[in-house]
């Protein structure tokens, strides 16, 4: 039996643990966990029937334990990632540790030297490589059909509602204090780069800025909080935040609406929380109103040498969040969409087209759920393909170009040479 602690129950942490429970059920069991959080605590304490002398409100306590478990999840905000990783690592857990692993390139590489001598695994949650729709969209490039690959375009669509829950009202509306959101969004859009193209990024360059989301593009008479604006700017505001956490209809495809555990804090809540916390928590606020510094669009050129070039673009400017990959082979172009799970090839020369639809492309809960299998197998002893994790030296390269990228950004679009 695997043993696996846990440290950061939130969105992220709540979710392994449920596919830890369901998939692996007779190999796996969730043993310890620690959140500063004392409700989120002992509701998955009991809900997974931790030991209570295995629960830990605070990190020191829970490191201080030494070693509770074979492996440990570290689903805490970013910039706790480097320090509950180094700790982890001094008590011997071998690693799954959610992105970014740090912004600093030297604490990444700390991370991976340290557990290197121990001889621990650190597994890096880029959960997009193992959805069906991107390990086809890897088969079909590697196929040898069509050429190499000359150049990508690829498009993070982020969607409008998505982009203003995390990046203007919540968890990453503070750059300075979280992550670019270059590095928080797009770091696996530069990992599956990195997969496609393999190692040789050799300069980058990139501009981005912040451009609506600010108080000047307030509506007339808008109030600070959604539940205070006058309905007339309510009933036109497709950021309304009760229209989009509540109230919205499924088919809208906003999942905000499920979101209620994040945005009450509670892992078990009503409509009335989800009110409450509109009206007093950070979700509920104007999006024109807010502390948010994030970019709200962003472009990034990499040259990956031997004549080939990405083009990168992120937007908040999307109805839907999907990403959409154009890639230009020596002898067909592959398009791929994620919000239809379709590939379309076209090949030179040939009027019919090849159509892959319908691949699985509800990439996060696919990706998370591989992830997990494919941890415990490893820790099992199980044979695993190279394809099936990403381990951190393979992160560092893509975090890399991320931190380079975002260099450039801020120096106004300069070239960086690797
Ligand atoms: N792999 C992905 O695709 C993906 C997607 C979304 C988020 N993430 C990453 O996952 C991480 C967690 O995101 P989330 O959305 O679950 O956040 P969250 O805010 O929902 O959860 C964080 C949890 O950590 C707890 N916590 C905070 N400080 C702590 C400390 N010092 N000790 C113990 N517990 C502490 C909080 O109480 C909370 O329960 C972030 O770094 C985020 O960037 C990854």
């Amino acid at each position: 039996m695997i043993t696996i602690a846990v440290i950061g129950l939130g969105n992220r942490g709540s979710g392994y643990m449920r596919w830890t429970r369901l998939l692996n059920n007779r190999n796996a069991k969730i043993t310890a966990l620690c959140d500063s959080d004392e409700y989120r605590l002992n509701t998955y304490g009991d809900k997974y029937r931790v030991d209570k002398n295995n629960r830990y409100l605070n990190e020191e306590d829970f490191f201080k334990a030494g070693r509770l478990a074979d492996a440990i999840y570290i689903c805490t905000m970013d910039n706790d990632h480097y320090r509950h990783a180094i700790a982890a690592i001094e008590c011997g857990y071998h690693i799954m540790l959610e992105k970014p692993v740090s912004t600093d390139i030297s604490e990444c590489e700390e991370i991976r030297d340290r557990a290197k001598e121990k001889g621990l695994h650190v597994v890096v949650c880029h959960v997009m490589r193992y959805s069906p729709f991107f390990k086809k969209m890897n088969q079909l490039v590697k196929s040898g059909k069509y050429g190499k690959i000359v150049s990508i375009e690829h498009t993070e669509n982020i969607g409008y509602f998505h982009f203003a829950h995390s990046y203007v009202r919540g968890n990453w509306r503070d750059s300075e204090k979280t992550t670019p959101m270059l590095m928080a969004k797009c770091c696996h859009d530069f990992d599956l780069i990195h997969w496609l193209m393999g190692d040789g990024c050799r300069s980058v360059s990139s501009y981005g800025s912040l451009s609506y989301f600010k108080n000047e593009n307030a509506p007339k008479d808008s109030g600070k909080i959604c539940l205070d604006c006058p309905k007339q700017v309510r009933e036109k505001c497709p950021y309304d935040a009760e229209k989009l956490y509540i109230t919205a209809p499924i088919w809208r495809f906003t999942f905000l609406k499920f979101l209620g555990n994040v945005i009450t804090g509670k892992p078990i809540y009503n409509r009335q929380d989800k009110y409450d916390s509109l009206r007093n928590g950070l979700f509920g606020r104007c999006v024109y109103k807010c502390d948010n510094n994030a970019c709200d669009h962003q472009v990034v050129t990499m040259d990956y040498g031997d004549d080939r070039y990405v083009n990168l673009n992120v937007t908040a400017f999307s109805r839907l969040n999907y990403r959409r990959t154009s890639i230009h082979m020596e002898k067909a172009d592959i398009l791929c969409d994620e919000s239809k799970g379709r590939f379309i090839i076209n090949r030179f020369g040939k009027c019919k087209k090849t159509v892959y639809a319908g691949v699985i492309h509800f990439v996060h809960i696919s990706g998370d759920i591989a992830i997990v299998k494919n941890f415990i197998k490893l820790l099992s002893g199980k044979p695993i393909k190279t394809d099936d994790l990403t381990f951190i030296d393979t992160t560092i390269v893509s975090h890399r170009n991320v931190m380079l990228a975002e260099q450039s950004r801020k120096e106004g679009g300069k070239l960086i040479y690797l």
